[in-house]
């Protein structure tokens, strides 16, 4: 653990401000730099390490990078999400699939000893099973980001088997966070929901009320992909992405648990394009691969994922 140092590119996403953070606690400040297209964010800004403003996909300057801070892993979270993709296809597929490609290729020439490249449910698509859908069945994903995760995930099989690789990945399902806020995603209503809800007592879903996704309190999936990172080898059986799952939930549910601490909070219902793109997801997901070979376990329910964003974010 001492010799490795980590690279996070996307750190100032949703997902990496707290997994910059998080790794940071784990190794420490000076093991794991963060990276990202856009300037320092908070909460990053408060001095906890170094930072590069760097485009993922100018692979020349990640190489650059990697020499000079002799970087052994590399966290490529950044991407353009479902909702942002399908504004702008072509651009999703060129950041989202060149930069793991190239990053791929770099981890084989500079020997890094790991590589985390998140997926996502999107893979999944509308002839996929809908509830507890499995980890190997139908995929064939309707929107550009499904299409770029389902092809990263096979590259990275390729890699592992080809290479050889320590390339794993997560098919992530909707995440709720409060210290980071969301970057285009069809599952954002469901952080957006509880800003509302404490500010103006009222939220506009743009999914309709009876559209059950799969989700993930921040919490969980941050320690999920530390778990899976830092599992020996030999437990992860998958070299695909695993299926990874926590709950299950509809704005309307989600809007009754937060009436619980707001009454007079009010939801209704605005449904946009991004409800095509829920609908040809999955509602829950099967993960006892997860559970098996790694011991996954999520802690958070709706019930007590909401009394977390809501306490923290009244603050
Ligand atoms: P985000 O949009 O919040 O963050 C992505 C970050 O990548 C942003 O800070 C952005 O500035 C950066 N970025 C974009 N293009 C870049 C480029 N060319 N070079 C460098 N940085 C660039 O996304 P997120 O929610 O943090 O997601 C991170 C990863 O997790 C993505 O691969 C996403 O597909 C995956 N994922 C997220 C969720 C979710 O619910 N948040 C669910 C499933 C999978
Ligand atoms: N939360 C992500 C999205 O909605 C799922 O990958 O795009």
């Amino acid at each position: 653990m001492n010799s490795e140092k980590i690279l996070i590119i996307g750190a100032c996403g949703q997902i990496g401000v707290e997994l910059t953070l998080a790794l940071r606690q784990l190794y420490s400040n000076n093991q794991v730099i963060a990276s990202d297209l856009r300037p320092e964010v908070h909460p990053l800004l408060e001095g906890t390490g170094s930072y590069y403003t760097i485009d993922a996909t100018d692979i020349k300057a990640v190489a650059e990078l990697v020499q000079k801070e002799k970087v052994t892993q590399i966290y490529l979270l950044a991407a353009l999400l479902s909702a942002t993709g399908e504004k702008m296809p072509m651009k999703a597929w060129d950041i989202n699939m060149n930069s793991l490609l190239q990053i791929l290729e770099l981890g084989v020439e500079q020997k890094l000893s790991k590589i985390y490249w998140p997926s996502s449910i999107a893979v999944f698509g509308t002839t996929t099973p809908k509830n507890d859908t499995p980890q190997k069945t139908i995929v064939e994903p309707s929107t550009v980001y499904g299409i770029s995760k389902y092809a990263g995930e096979l590259w990275a099989q390729y890699y592992h088997r080809r290479w050889g690789l320590d390339v794993r990945s997560l098919r992530y399902p909707g995440l709720i966070s409060w210290k980071s806020t969301p970057g285009g995603g069809t599952t954002d209503y469901a952080v957006e929901i509880y800003y509302e809800a404490l500010k103006n007592k009222q939220y506009t879903s743009f999914l309709s009320e009876n559209t059950y996704l799969p989700m993930m309190y921040m919490d969980d999936a941050i320690r999920g992909t530390i778990e899976l990172m830092e599992a020996p080898g030999e437990q992860i059986k998958s070299r695909m992405a695993y299926n990874l799952s926590a709950m299950s939930f509809s704005p309307k549910e989600i809007a009754a648990v937060i009436q619980k601490h707001i009454p007079n909070f009010k939801i209704d219902y605005a449904p946009d394009f991004r409800q095509a793109i829920a609908d040809s997801w999955p509602s829950s997901i099967d993960d006892t691969g997860a559970r098996m070979d790694w011991h996954w376990q999520h802690r958070f329910d709706l019930d007590k994922m909401t009394e977390d964003m809501l306490r923290n974010l009244s603050k």
